[in-house]
């Protein structure tokens, strides 16, 4: 007899992500300007055609159907859509509207991100997200987008991960527009969250009864030094604030950051009160955080504690963490969905074993009562890593970057085999 825990149900959606910049080719955006500024970790790595998915994605349907899939994220290039401001491209929104409705023809449910860190090169000159004129671009940019949905019955994600784009784009000054400042943060981390709102505000008014939130990357957080009181501090302040600051805002209209030294914010947004459909995860790993007597008073890393060994960008494969993240957004009283979940495995061999630890996690979440309704993986192929560029690998598929051939690695079977079984049988 089948105990329930080994089992997915029938409306539980096995799919795939991917996201515009690191698949399509050919995009001119801020992305591409830091790349020509030699701001990638091997600064002459550019993205260029990237996997050639704008061409190709006829084919790269049929490589989701082939495992499984029933769902597809990708997201929308706003540096396509609008290049100038106010300037929308119909060729481009057409463009989209085509391959939308291809991917349905397919047997794909779309899965939509409006924003997936990237912009146009005149966003940050013009109207960056620390001012509050922001919100009102992108809530033009949302309203195209909207009509681009309609009769999809697609899934919305206003934002991916607005706290990476934040940490990495404001707070560190890492990736565009490469800002450094917790002030500017947490201005612009209040204009994410009222842009949020008046996306979905747009989506709601076009499309009527949809599905809309956001993807937030979840880290488990450990401190460094477990009896170390300033370490587990910071892990339950970092982790209040990278965590769940956002979601928090989405659920109850209030923002709060509390992180002395690095950044602070209380706001109160009451039109973000309870506006979000769903509980967008993407989840990866666990670091730990070690307070360091200087600013910004953090430090980072992930550690290898179970000799399992670390993957190949050197994340810790913490599956354990999965469980406790899903756990922790049972809060939100709303339907979880996993928006990403991979591992960078260049050989392709330790794939299968990380999917099913980590699958079998979201079983072990779902028997405690967390609502989790759908799993994506990223991603369907191999493709350009932001500061990484072209080393790591998270693909079902390997992508020869030459001849950008695709081919399935030893996960596709078993992606398949649990997506169409809906069993979690342990990989062979
Ligand atoms: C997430 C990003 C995604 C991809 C994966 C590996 O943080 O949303 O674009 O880079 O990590």
């Amino acid at each position: 007899m089948r105990t329930p825990e080994r089992t997915f149900p029938a409306d539980f959606t096995f799919g795939v992500a991917t996201s515009a910049y690191q698949v399509e080719g050919g995009i001119e955006n801020d992305w591409a300007e830091w790349e020509r500024a030699g701001r990638l970790k091997e600064p002459h790595a550019r993205c260029g055609r990237a996997v050639d998915h704008w061409s190709r994605y006829e084919e790269d349907y049929r490589l989701a159907t082939a495992v499984g899939a029933t769902a597809f994220r990708i997201s929308l290039e706003w540096a396509r859509i609008e290049p100038e401001r106010g300037r929308f491209d119909e060729a481009a929104l057409e463009g989209y509207r085509e391959r939308l409705l291809k991917m349905k023809a397919h047997g794909l449910t779309p899965v939509v991100t409006l924003h997936h860190f990237t912009h146009p090169t005149w966003f940050h000159r013009e109207t960056p997200w620390h001012q509050p004129e922001s919100v009102e671009v992108f809530r033009r940019y949302s309203r195209r987008c909207a009509a681009l949905l309609e009769g999809l019955d697609a899934r919305v994600i206003t934002f991916n991960e607005p706290m990476v784009l934040l940490l990495g784009g404001y707070l560190q000054g890492a990736i565009p527009p490469g800002i450094a400042d917790g002030a500017l943060t947490m201005k612009a981390l209040e204009n994410l969250v009222r842009a949020h709102v008046v996306a979905r505000r747009e989506v709601g008014e076009r499309l009527g009864r949809v599905e809309t939130g956001i993807s937030q990357n979840m880290l488990a957080f450990a401190p460094d030094r477990w009896w170390n009181p300033l370490d587990r501090a910071l892990v339950r302040l970092g982790g209040q604030a990278y965590n769940h600051a956002f979601h928090e805002a989405l659920s109850t209209g209030k923002l709060r950051v509390n992180m002395p030294g690095v950044a602070t914010t209380r706001v109160d947004i009451p039109e973000a009160r309870d506006s979000a459909e769903f509980v967008g995860v993407n989840y990866y790993s666990r670091a730990h955080l070690r307070f360091v007597p200087r600013p910004p008073f953090i430090e980072f890393k992930y550690r290898d504690t179970q000799g399992r060994g670390l993957t190949d960008i050197g994340w810790e494969d913490w599956p354990e963490g999965f469980l406790q993240t899903l756990r922790d957004v049972k809060r939100y009283g709303k339907p979880v969905w996993i928006t990403e979940n991979g591992i960078d495995d260049r050989s392709g061999t330790r794939r299968p074993q990380y999917l099913h630890t980590h699958l079998a996690q979201v079983l072990a979440a779902r028997a405690e009562g967390v609502d989790v309704q759908g799993y994506l993986y990223w991603s369907l192929l191999d493709n350009f890593e932001w500061l990484e560029g072209w080393g790591p690998r998270f693909g079902l598929y390997h992508v020869d970057f030459d001849t950008l051939e695709r081919r399935p690695t030893p996960a596709c079977d078993y992606f398949r085999q649990v997506a169409t079984g809906r069993k979690l049988v342990a990989p062979l």
